[in-house]
């Protein structure tokens, strides 16, 4: 069987190196999985206002997560944390209350940054927050890229074998962790 992912670019940047990041990962998983980007940047800013009314950008949203099998989430780190952008749009899916588009999803974590910690910070932000969302995270294995224009193509092609064999490794364990938790909890 095939899975459905949809995944989170965290960063609105027309250069991004997380949507690099977000090529190169498409390329490299395992066959068995097929990729849908839930994107984030249409989003008005969340208020409790809107749960009785959810615009259609955020019917999108909870839509697109409905659809999914699981959510994988490649983020950069904003000032140790995660973008603004990215928060919003959890905010957004998380609500109404009762309606929490995370609850029991399997999910993964994993960023790109120029710096030497790679979004680490960003990455345990994040979890912090899928954890109250009820999300059923990887845990292991982490992965705290740091991005070089030497090491991945702006198509994706990853140019550096140490890191394709990592990615490769990453997204073949991110499939077998979507498996064994829908075996468990199969989405509705
Ligand atoms: C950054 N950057 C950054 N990098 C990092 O490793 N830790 C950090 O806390 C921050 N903080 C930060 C805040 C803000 C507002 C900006 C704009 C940038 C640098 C960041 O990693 C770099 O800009 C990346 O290119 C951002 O990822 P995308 O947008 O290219 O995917």
């Amino acid at each position: 069987s095939t899975y459905d992912i949809g995944y989170f670019v965290g960063s609105l940047s027309s250069t991004s190196i997380n949507r690099i990041l977000s090529r190169a990962l498409i390329r490299i998983a395992p066959e068995d999985l097929r990729f849908t980007e839930i994107p984030i940047g249409n989003l008005p800013l969340y208020s409790p206002d809107y749960d009785t009314a959810y615009p259609p950008e955020a019917m999108a949203l909870k839509d697109g997560i409905a659809r999914s099998d699981a959510v994988l989430f490649v983020t950069p780190e904003y000032n140790r944390s995660i973008p603004g952008a990215l928060k919003n749009a959890i905010d957004w899916a998380s609500r109404p209350w009762g309606q929490n588009s995370f609850h029991h999803i399997p999910a993964g974590v994993i960023g790109a940054s120029i710096g030497a910690i790679g979004t680490a910070l960003a990455q345990q932000s994040l979890r912090g927050v899928l954890c109250f969302c009820n999300a059923r995270q990887m845990t292991a294995p982490e992965a705290y890229i740091r991005y070089s224009p030497q090491t991945f193509r702006d198509d994706g092609e990853i140019t550096d074998e140490t890191m394709a064999a990592f990615l490769k490794d990453y997204m073949t364990e991110f499939r077998d962790h979507v498996m064994r938790v829908l075996t468990v909890l199969p989405r509705p």
